[in-house]
Parts: structure tokens; sequence; C-alpha cells
């Protein structure tokens, strides 16, 4: 298939067109580099610098590749900033998502794989997550892919567009060759801080909350590996054949790892000792997120080759070794 990957230069998005090559696919890239980086692409990629809300520039791409299908990771992500400036959020997810859709549909591009997130559930009435729960974001980040969810539903119905919108739980890892890992500025993820707590390249890691009502008083979270969730978004191409194909997946190991755990992978894959600032809740962290995605599973035949934490870190690790700055280009 050609794909054009949009935030294809970004953590996941950079992963998935690696796995689109090795899987003799043929992604070209469209971003505008406010995050991801140029060398996280491959020279053998089509690359095109362009700003989503450019949406004549956007055609043009699209006219240039022909895609058979789109992949949109482009978004901003963090949560907290969400809430200080919600209409920088909502102008970059949403109305820079909608030029992206109407560009497709000015060009006959009708197939379209989402990243959405297991933040559209806000705080789950149950434990693990299924797809069909209510959804109730917490905070506008959310709020944004939900919104997105459903002008999804409403251009599969109207318009014939197939779809596949992906819940992502706790994106994390490298590739396993060490070629390609994350690289955020500034960095919120907890396995690439502990790392550099314990390399002693950056701060004492902080941890929010040890009084939760889980096993060891700290949150739970569903790590999922970037190569694993890339393998999703390949195989549910078939399934897109479909028009009008509106489907939801929650992408996530369905094992719940706490944060203590975490740091004991760190730990262990290391060598090191993690240094930690023990600090209050931080205000809307629900205790327990993590999945049932047997849907995955049973619809697109997706089993994650990364089912525990320790060979999620062991990537990581890997990762920071051979690029202890990050990429070249940052
Ligand atoms: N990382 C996670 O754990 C996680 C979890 C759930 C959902 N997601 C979603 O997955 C997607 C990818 O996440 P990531 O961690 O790879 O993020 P990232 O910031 O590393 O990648 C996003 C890419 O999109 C580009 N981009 C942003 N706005 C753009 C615009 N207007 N025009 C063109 N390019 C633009 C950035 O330059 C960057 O390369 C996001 O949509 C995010 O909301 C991520």
């Amino acid at each position: 298939m050609k794909v054009l990957v949009v935030g294809g230069a970004g953590y996941i998005g950079s992963h998935c067109v690696r796995q689109l090559v090795l899987t003799g696919h043929r992604p070209a890239v469209l971003d505008n580099l406010v995050f991801g980086h140029r060398a996280a692409v491959g020279s053998e990629v089509p690359f095109h610098q362009a700003d989503l809300g450019d949406e004549e520039a956007v055609c043009r791409i699209l006219a240039e590749e022909r895609p058979d299908v789109v992949m949109h990771f482009a978004a901003y992500a963090f949560v907290g900033e969400s809430v200080a400036d919600p209409l920088k959020y909502y102008f970059n997810n949403c109305v820079c998502t909608l030029h992206l859709l109407r560009a497709m549909l000015r060009q006959d591009v009708k197939r379209f794989v989402f990243s959405s997130t297991c933040a559209t559930y806000g705080v789950p009435q149950s434990l693990p997550i299924v797809e069909a729960m209510p959804q109730a974001p917490i905070n506008p980040y959310g709020q944004t892919k939900l919104d997105i969810e459903n002008a999804l539903k409403s251009l599969a119905h109207a318009q014939g567009l197939s779809f596949a919108a992906f819940r992502y739980f706790n994106a994390a890892g490298a590739a396993n060759d060490g070629s390609l890992g994350e690289d955020h500025i500034p960095e919120t993820h907890l396995i690439p801080l502990a790392i550099a707590a314990a390399v002693g390249q950056g701060p004492p890691l902080q941890l929010f909350g040890t009084d939760y009502p889980t096993p060891d008083g700290t949150c739970l979270r569903d790590y999922v590996h970037v190569d694993d969730l890339s393998r999703a978004h390949i195989a549910v191409f078939d399934a897109l054949a479909q028009p009008g194909a509106a489907l939801f997946y929650n992408l996530g190991t369905g094992t719940p790892t706490s944060v203590r755990e975490v740091i004991a992978a760190v730990e262990e894959v290391t060598g090191l000792r993690v240094p930690v600032i023990e600090q209050p809740r931080r205000a809307g962290d629900p205790p327990a997120l993590y999945a049932d995605a047997r849907k995955a599973r049973v619809e697109l035949g997706w089993t994650p080759e990364y089912p525990e934490i320790r060979s999620i870190v062991a990537t990581a690790w890997r990762w920071h070794q051979s690029h202890p700055r990050g990429y070249a280009d940052r």
C-alpha cells in the first residue's frame, strides 16, 4: 500500500514508517517538524515539510503521492498544556485534522487511520476498559481526540470514508535495532525520564502519588510497545477496504503496571539506581487505566510482541545507549 504518514517524523509515526518499509509498503511523510525529527525518517522515504493547517499544500501533497491510506499521528499531546491553553489544542488537533480530512475528500482518498487515546475515556467506570464504555474526557486533549472520533463517524456515514481510530494506552519503547526512539522536548513520559534520571542526564524522577488504592500505592498504567502499535496500524488495512467502515480499537497489552514496577524494570535493565522524589498526587491522574484489547486481537489478529515491561524498557535503553543525546538534529 501507498501510505501518507502525517506526523511521521514524530515518535510513534516514525516507528510506523519503519514498520511500513519493513513490511513492503510505500510510506511518504508529511510533518511540519514542530516536534518531529527529520533524522527519524529514512532518506529513502519521500518527506514533505508542511503544516496541516495549509489545506492547499496538503491537497498538493495528496495529489502528488496518491496514497491508498492516510495515517494521522500529528497532534499536540501534553495534557497539562491542553488545560492551560485549550485553543492551541482545538486548533491543532481538531481544526487542522478537519483540513486534512477535507483535503482527503477533495482528492478522493478515503481510508484513514487515526491516533486516538485512552484519555477519551476519562476516569473509567470499571476496569479493564472496553471500547463500548462511555467516553467522558477530563481534559481538552482527550476532548479534541473524541471530537475527531465523532467527526469521523459522521464522515463515514455521509461520505463513505473508512477509518480506524486506535485508542492507544501508554506508548513506550523503541525500535529493537536502536535506530529510532523517543526524543520529545519536553519529555513527559515515564520511561525516558527514569532512564535520564538513572544515568544522571536528568533530574531525579518525580513520583506523583504513593497512596493510591493500588497494590503498591502508585498509579497503574498499560504500557504498549511502539512497534506493536505500528503493527496494528498495518493489520487494519484489509478492514479499511470496506467503504464506510467505522472501527474503534483499544491498543494496550492489558497488563496493569505500576510506576514502581516501571522504576524497578529500569533499574534491572540498566543496572543503575533511579533516584526518585516522592510527591503528592497530581490532579487529574486516575489511579488505574488499562485496556481490554481483545477486540483488536480477535478482529485484527493483533498480538503484542512485547507483552511485559522489562522487554519494552530494554528497547528504550538500547535507544538511549546508541543515541544518548537523542537525534542528531536536536
Ligand atoms: N505517545 C503516547 O503515549 C500517546 C498515547 C495516546 C495517543 N497518542 C497520540 O499519538 C500521536 C503521536 O504521538 P507521538 O508521541 O508520536 O507525538 P509526537 O509529538 O512525537 O509526534 C507528532 C508529530 O506530528 C507533527 N505535527 C504536529 N502538529 C502538526 C501539524 N499541524 N502539521 C504537521 N505536522 C504536525 C510533529 O512535528 C510531530 O512530528 C498523537 O496524535 C498523540 O495524541 C500518543
